[in-house]
Parts: structure tokens; C-alpha cells; sequence
């Protein structure tokens, strides 16, 4: 939806007491055109002058720009904590995101072993094989769509066959996905979101009772005995978490890939690198997770308290970008420049803190296996015809990538 002068005014919040006038600053992470137009380097003009401000967006938020801070926010789950994840949000209890420690730590737990490196690496030839079988698809079309064909397509399937999902049903998936994940606004969206989120939970519903009377080999069947303070988990729990993998694991990579593929396309030096050095893919991942960091957490302030240099009251909401705190200066030099070589880089795109990111290894295992295949099959690519439009909330990426493969080897 645009936002005409008007609308927008309509939609501000006023300022609190506790907010000094010079910290305010627009920003509307779901509908904002100048946000959207650039969604990750948006922040770039904002950490010099603003190490805070102040939204009136969306009930009104704090805003944390840099690397140090956020870092120590994430960190601080007793002064920041996770009950509401998105801005704007409400309370709900997905497992473990919504809960902080300790009783986010009992849960976590449970769910490290099936995301351990050990298990993620049982799932390499499927990636592959989903890899492979893709890039088939598109390697003689010319110009194509990168977003759906591949971006959406890979995590998906990997997500399906993880959880035991029928893969005849994918476009159901991604279309529920979509619209919790990115609709936002008028009455009519937030009505498709309703929807989509009851039908999501009544299919997750459905799929744990029926793993419960008939146990399969996948992760759904693997978290239905698991146990919490001696007692099995309930079925709720298990839906929830289930819920919560869904929501996490299908779009991030979807908004990973895209980010990547984009930026090797304008930058044929830097697929030169990965043409002649496969070896140095799993840091060209990490730097280009760096550059393009595309989740922007939130937090609820838990008490009054001092922080970045601003009174922060309890039950304000506060985000915490990653965009902008992965292209801070003051911790990685000459932040604005992609270097596959970059040493140290201790870049927070999975976050960090207690909550930091279950899937992080299946995520680069995912993005390791495609990066190398693809760049095997497909050296040469560039950006195709059309705008690249973005979607804003809390997982930031390209709704549409045309991409044209201009030589395959013979
Ligand atoms: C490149 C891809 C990904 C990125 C950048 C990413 C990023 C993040 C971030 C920033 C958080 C912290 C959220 C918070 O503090 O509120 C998080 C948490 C989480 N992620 Fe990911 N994620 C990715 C892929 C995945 C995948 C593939 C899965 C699972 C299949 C997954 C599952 C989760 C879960 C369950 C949590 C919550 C952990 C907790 O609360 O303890 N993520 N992720």
C-alpha cells in the first residue's frame, strides 16, 4: 500500500515524554516507499548521526543502529526481552522465540540436537539433489525469475523433507508463509493474515496428531516424545514449535539466496573469485550474509532503564536491525565493501545471545551447497529486465529477481 503525506500523519503516534524531539525519525519498515527502496542501505545515513531514534510508526519504537549496541541488547534478555517479536506485534508464544531464559533455555535444548551440525550434515545430498534439479530447470531458459524458481524452491523442499511434508502442497506452504510473514496494513491484510495464520495452525494441528498416532521418520515425529521437566511435551508444544519452524526456516534462506544472487550478479569480480577459488565459498557466504543482514529483530523493554543514552521506558519496543548493526564501521572496517577475505567478521546476521539463530547451520549448508553448484553450471548471469522490488517487517528481501544466464560451460 502507498503512503501519502496524509496517511502518514494519520498513522504516526505522538511522542512520549521520554523521547527527546531530536531523536525522532520516520521510519515504516512495512510500507515506508524509501524504506522499501532500499531496504538494507537505508540504514547507512542513520548510524553516524542517529545511534538511537525514535519511530512514530506503527504504536511508536525505539531504533538501535549500531553493532556494539545491539549486540549488548541481544545479549540482555533480562532488560530486552523476546515475548513480542515483530513490530508491530502482540503477544503470542511461539516456542522458543517468544519465551526468555530460563525458560527459553529448557526449550532451545530440546530443539539443538535435531538442528546440530552432526544432523544438518545427514541432509547434504538432498541439497544437492534439490540443487541439482533445479538449476536443471532454469539453465535453458535464458531469462527467468530467480526468486521462485530457485530461492523459494530449494529451502522449500529441504523444509518439506525435514518435517515430512507433502511436497505436492508447496504452494499452499509459501503462500500462508507470504502472507503472515509480509502482509501488512490495511484491515484487508490484516484479515488475509488472520486466516492464514488459523489455517496454518489448524493444517500443523492436524499434521502432529496424526505424526502422534503414526510416527514417521522426520523432525515433526522426532519432537513429539521429547520431554520437558519429566513430563512429555503437549501437543500445543509441539505445534508451536513446529508453527515456529515454518515461519523461520522457509523464508530466511528464500531471503538469503536472493540477497546473494543479486549482488553476484552486478559484481562479476566477485563471482570471478568463487569461479576460481570454490574453496573460499563458506566466507563469501558469511560476507554476503555481513553485507546483506535482512532480519530486523525486536525486543520489549522490561524496566525502566538507561540505554545508548536514552531513558528507555518499561513496555517500550525496541528494534534491533541486524542491517545496520552488520555495516557498522566501527567494527567492520570499511563495512560498505564486500571482501571475501574479510578477517575477523563477527558479523550477527543470525543474531546472538540466547536466541541466536537455531538453523544457522542448515542455512549455510543450504547456501554453501547451492553457491558451489550453481557457479559450477552457471558461471556467467547477470541482472535481468525489470525492477526489484523489496519486501519490508521483519525478514527484509526481494519479492522478484530476474536474472539472465548469458553462458554455461559446453
Ligand atoms: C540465512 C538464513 C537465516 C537467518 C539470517 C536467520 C536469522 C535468525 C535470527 C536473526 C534469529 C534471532 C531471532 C531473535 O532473536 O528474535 C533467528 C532465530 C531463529 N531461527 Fe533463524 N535464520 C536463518 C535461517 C533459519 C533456518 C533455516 C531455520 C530453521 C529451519 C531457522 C530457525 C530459527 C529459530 C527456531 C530461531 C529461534 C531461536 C530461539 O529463539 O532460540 N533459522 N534466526
Amino acid at each position: 500500500m502507498g503512503y501519502g503525506e496524509s496517511q502518514q500523519d494519520a498513522e504516526r503516534t505522538p511522542r512520549p515524554e521520554n523521547v527527546p524531539a531530536d531523536l525522532v525519525h520516520d521510519l515504516d519498515h512495512w510500507n515506508g516507499p524509501d524504506y522499501l527502496a532500499d531496504p538494507i542501505g537505508f540504514w547507512d545515513d542513520l548510524r553516524g548521526p542517529y545511534r538511537v531514534f525514535w519511530s512514530p510508526f506503527h504504536g511508536g519504537f525505539w531504533c538501535l543502529t549500531r553493532y556494539e549496541d545491539i549486540h549488548e541488547a541481544f545479549q540482555r534478555a533480562d532488560l530486552f526481552s523476546s515475548r513480542i517479536t515483530n513490530i508491530p506485534g502482540r503477544e503470542v508464544r511461539l516456542l522458543p522465540i517468544t519465551l526468555d531464559p530460563p525458560e527459553h533455555t529448557t526449550y532451545r535444548r530440546l530443539l539443538n540436537l535435531p538442528f546440530s551440525p552432526a544432523r544438518i550434515a545427514l541432509l547434504m545430498d538432498k541439497i544437492t539433489d534439490r540443487s541439482n534439479a533445479l538449476i536443471d530447470d532454469v539453465i535453458d531458459r535464458g531469462e527467468f525469475e530467480f526468486m521462485d524458481t530457485f530461492a523459494k524452491a530449494l529451502p522449500t523442499g529441504i523444509f518439506c523433507d525435514l518435517l515430512g511434508l507433502p511436497h505436492d502442497e508447496v504452494k499452499k506452504f509459501l503462500e500462508w508463509n507470504y502472507i503472515i510473514l509480509h502482509v501488512h496494513g490495511d484491515a484487508e491484510g490484516q484479515e488475509r493474515q488472520r486466516i492464514a495464520n488459523e489455517e496454518l495452525g489448524t493444517y500443523l494441528g492436524d499434521l502432529v496428531a496424526e505424526r502422534t498416532s503414526r510416527p514417521h521418520d522426520d523432525l515433526v515425529s522426532a519432537l513429539i516424545p521429547l520431554e520437558i521437566d519429566g513430563r512429555p511435551i503437549t501437543r500445543d508444544e509441539a505445534v508451536s514449535m513446529t508453527y515456529l519452524l515454518f515461519l523461520a526456516g522457509l523464508d530466511t534462506v528464500t531471503s538469503a539466496l536472493g540477497w546473494c544472487w543479486k549482488f553476484l550478479a552486478e559484481h562479476p569480480s566477485h563471482r570471478q573469485q568463487i569461479l576460481s577459488n570454490p574453496a573460499i565459498i563458506p566466507k563469501a557466504v558469511e560476507e554476503l550474509l555481513r553485507y546483506h543482514a535482512f532480519v530486523e529483530d525486536s525486543r520489549t523493554v522490561t524496566r525502566d532503564v538507561e540505554f545508548a543514552g536514552v531513558m528507555m521506558k518499561e513496555g517500550d519496543r525496541v528494534m534491533l536491525p541486524t542491517s545496520s548493526a552488520c555495516r557498522d564501521e566501527a567494527e567492520f572496517p570499511d563495512a560498505l565493501t564486500v571482501d571475501f577475505e574479510r578477517e575477523p567478521n563477527r558479523h550477527i546476521a543470525f543474531a546472538s545471545g540466547p536466541h541466536r539463530c537455531l538453523g544457522s547451520h542448515l542455512a549455510r549448508a543450504e547456501l554453501h551447497i547451492a553457491m558451489e553448484l550453481w557457479h559450477q553450471r552457471v558461471p556467467d548471469y547477470e541482472l535481468g529486465q525489470g525492477e526489484i522490488r523489496y519486501h519490508g517487517g521483519a525478514v527484509v528481501g526481494p519479492d522478484c529477481l530476474r536474472l539472465t544466464i548469458t553462458g554455461v560451460p559446453a
